[in-house]
């Protein structure tokens, strides 16, 4: 059986990082850029380790210059994201990677990407959302200036403000600045920990920067107190295991803690986070996760109807969606 028909709800995934390798392979060879380095004998991207996976991924991002690029991009990872029956996405963008942090040229990457998601919802029936991220590694003051970006174009498509990148470098309260810009403003928050720091990490992020939804999470599974609190709180994971069985945050799909969070009533979401880098689909996800937890079409469904229940949309797109979901 296979479940790439089912409608899915999607709430972490980068842009980048879902970047096909020929696409980016292809980019490459227009602008004359050698990034043989990053790829394996079959054209996949190639990494030892987290730290690797991460410098691989800021060498990927190297070909992508201009709006006309994010445009394409855009594109292509909807086409692919909606073909493994994704309905509703929402992706990390980074002001980072689109002029550097500065307000007025990633105003023209952010309408690239904005198009792509119009146009894409006509063709593909997929809808999106774009969620600014600021990249931890890169420190408080280059994020204050991914949150400016945030605050001074969110909108219909801009709807979240977030933080990806190294968890063990900095603290969580050395953002809180950029958080409050965003969540002031009016912006939905979200935080990757927990998927290397510890309980201690997770905890320290729900307080520092007052987040409703957690990138990862899953070693808050650690201690029962905090996952007490986060069912009791409703702080939902996005939970990316192919991901975290890929990078080794976790031993393997077996003792993956997904299962053991969600009987615990901790809200938790199914997504792929860097796909191509991972060898997943969210097809390959819900297939690996009906053969290793037994989960299936009703389990999904659940899942689901919590994603879009946390997703960083207007009341009407979730009714939509909520919709689609159920009538499958
Ligand atoms: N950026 C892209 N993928 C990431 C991950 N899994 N963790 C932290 N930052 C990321
Ligand atoms: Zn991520």
């Amino acid at each position: 059986m296979t479940y790439r028909d089912l409608p899915k709800v999607e709430l972490h995934l980068h842009l980048e990082g879902a970047a096909p390798p020929a696409f980016i392979r292809g980019l490459a060879q227009e602008k004359n850029i050698d990034l043989s380095g990053i790829f394996d004998a079959d054209g996949g991207y190639v990494f030892r380790d987290f730290e690797h996976f991460l410098s691989v991924y800021e060498a990927a991002c190297e070909p992508l210059k201009s709006p006309e690029d994010f445009y394409r991009l855009t594109k292509a990872v909807l086409q692919e994201t909606a073909s493994h029956g994704v309905i509703y996405a929402e992706t990390f963008i980074s002001p980072d990677f689109c002029g550097g942090g500065d307000v007025a040229a990633w105003r023209d990457y952010l309408d690239a990407m904005a198009q792509a998601a119009t146009d894409c919802e006509t063709s593909d029936g997929i809808t999106l959302k774009g969620i600014v991220t600021c990249i931890r590694h890169e420190g408080p003051e280059q994020a204050k200036k991914a949150a400016k970006c945030a605050v001074e174009t969110m909108g219909d498509f801009l709807t979240g403000f977030g933080m990806a990148g190294a968890e063990m470098m900095h603290r969580p309260a050395d953002f809180a600045y950029s958080f409050d810009m965003a969540r002031e403003a009016g912006l939905a928050l979200t935080c990757h920990a927990g998927e290397w720091g510890g309980p201690d990490m997770v905890a320290e992020t729900l307080d520092a920067l007052k987040v409703a939804r957690l990138g990862h999470g899953i070693k808050a599974h650690r201690d029962l107190d905090l996952v007490k609190r986060l069912a009791d709180e409703g702080i939902v994971l996005e939970v990316c295991p192919g991901s975290n069985v890929v990078l080794k945050a976790v031993d393997g799909w077996v003792s993956h803690p997904i299962a053991k969070l969600r009987d615990a009533g901790v809200p938790v979401t199914i997504s792929t986070d860097d796909p191509p880098f991972f060898h997943t689909t969210m097809t390959a996800e819900y297939e690996a996760l009906n053969k290793t937890f037994g989960w299936d079409e009703t389990d999904f469904l659940e899942l689901n109807k919590t994603a879009i229940n946390a997703a960083f949309c207007d009341d009407a797109t979730r009714a939509g969606i909520l919709k689609r979901l159920e009538q499958a």
